[in-house]
């Protein structure tokens, strides 16, 4: 049995105290929340899990094997690398940190301490996104020409992080899993419509070698609900769109031949493939009880995550390219020079603007 500990009970730390508690090889041992009142409702319903409210506890517990961070963006490095020199594997909930250095720490910190780093990139484990990566790995979709996002709601105003830190990290880490390729650069916008000085709206452009596009729309100020993913291809196209109880996936054999006969009018030049749609069959098992599964089968069998730290860094790359890009009138962003830059100055621009300055000095 793994003992795991898990960090934050807020919004989604129960989501994960429920399912790494329901696995056959893992225990909640500990949980951890600054607010006792999130350690009271929680011993509620899992009277055996030792509660505290100091996370120095957790992490200096030599009977648990392994920590799962559900906090703000801003404690995930300090705790995190202290529960890896600590001897404990650590999954970290999405975005990994708020920076690329700390993520290149991190990654270093665990490999020198074999210790296991997963980052809670959650779609990637949903029956959706992994049909959809069948796809394109088979080659049915052809060359992918574009992939276009939006993730839109009336969502949570978060106090300490913007739109683009809270939402876009979904959509680049199911970008990333599908195309498998790294951008070569980033541009974004992004507005407040609130006073605060925190993004609401963002809009991100990726531009990868070859001609392939991206663009990510991320918004809190929306009346209605949209989770939409496009892809298109040169042979067939793809609808992802996540609200849909059934049938989240689409798969269009649609698209464009052009006809190079010079002989032709342009009007004539490009001809369109309208053929038929079919919505495959997926798994419909819980993501997040895939994720936890994996990151204790990874941990046990001494298995590399699927989302592992690298995954976690390349997300974190393009929020820190996209924020940086925000932040100088939506300049384009090469994202070599994020990896060779001082990172530190646009993750301190980042934590000045968009994360609180939680002193996490006492980790
Ligand atoms: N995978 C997903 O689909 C998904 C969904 C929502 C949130 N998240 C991620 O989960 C993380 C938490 O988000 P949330 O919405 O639950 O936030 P939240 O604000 O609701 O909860 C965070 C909790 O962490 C606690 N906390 C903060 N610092 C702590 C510390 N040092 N020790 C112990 N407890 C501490 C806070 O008291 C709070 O209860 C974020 O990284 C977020 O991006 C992931």
């Amino acid at each position: 049995m793994v003992k795991v500990a898990v960090i934050g009970c807020g919004y989604w730390g129960p989501n994960l105290i429920r399912n790494f508690n329901e696995l056959d090889n893992a225990e909640v041992a500990m949980i951890s929340d600054l607010r006792p009142e999130r350690l009271r409702t929680m011993s509620g319903k899992y009277p055996k899990m030792q509660v505290t409210v100091d996370h120095n506890e957790v992490l200096n517990n030599p009977d648990i094997d392994a920590v799962a961070l559900a906090t703000p963006v801003e404690t995930h490095y300090p705790l995190a690398s202290t529960a890896i020199k600590n001897g404990k594997s650590v999954f970290i909930e999405k975005p990994l940190t708020a920076s690329v250095n700390e993520a290149e720490e991190l990654i270093e910190l665990a490999e020198r301490h074999n210790q296991k780093l997963m980052v809670g990139h959650t779609f990637v484990y949903t029956g959706a996104v992994r049909k959809i990566k069948e796809f394109i790995d088979n080659r049915e979709l052809g060359n992918i020409n574009y992939f276009d996002s939006v993730r839109v709601n009336l969502g949570l105003f978060r106090p300490t992080v913007n739109v683009l830190w809270d939402l876009a990290p979904h959509d680049i880490s199911i970008m990333d899993y599908l195309l498998g390729s790294e951008p070569e650069f980033v541009s974004a916008v992004g507005a407040c419509h609130s006073g605060t000085g925190i993004e609401n709206i963002a809009y991100i452009t990726i531009h990868y070698p070859g001609n392939l596009l991206a663009h990510i729309h991320v918004n809190w100020l929306a009346p209605v609900k949209l989770r939409k993913v496009l892809i298109s291809g040169t042979k067939k196209m793809i609808v992802y769109d996540d609200t849909e109880p059934d049938e989240k996936v689409k798969v269009y054999d649609k698209g464009i031949m052009i006809n190079d006969d010079e002989d032709k009018m342009y009007s004539q030049m490009v001809e369109y493939r309208i053929g038929d749609m079919y919505a495959p069959k997926l798994d419909t098992s819980e993501a997040l009880r895939t994720e936890c599964g994996h990151f204790v089968d990874c941990i046990i069998n001494d298995k590399k995550p699927i989302t592992d730290g690298e995954a976690g860094l390349r997300v974190v790359k393009i929020l820190q390219a996209a924020q940086l890009s925000m932040e100088n009138n939506n300049e384009r962003v090469d994202i070599r020079c994020i990896r060779k830059s001082p990172a530190t100055l646009s993750s301190e621009k980042m934590s000045k603007s968009s994360t609180s300055s939680t002193s996490m000095a006492a980790v």
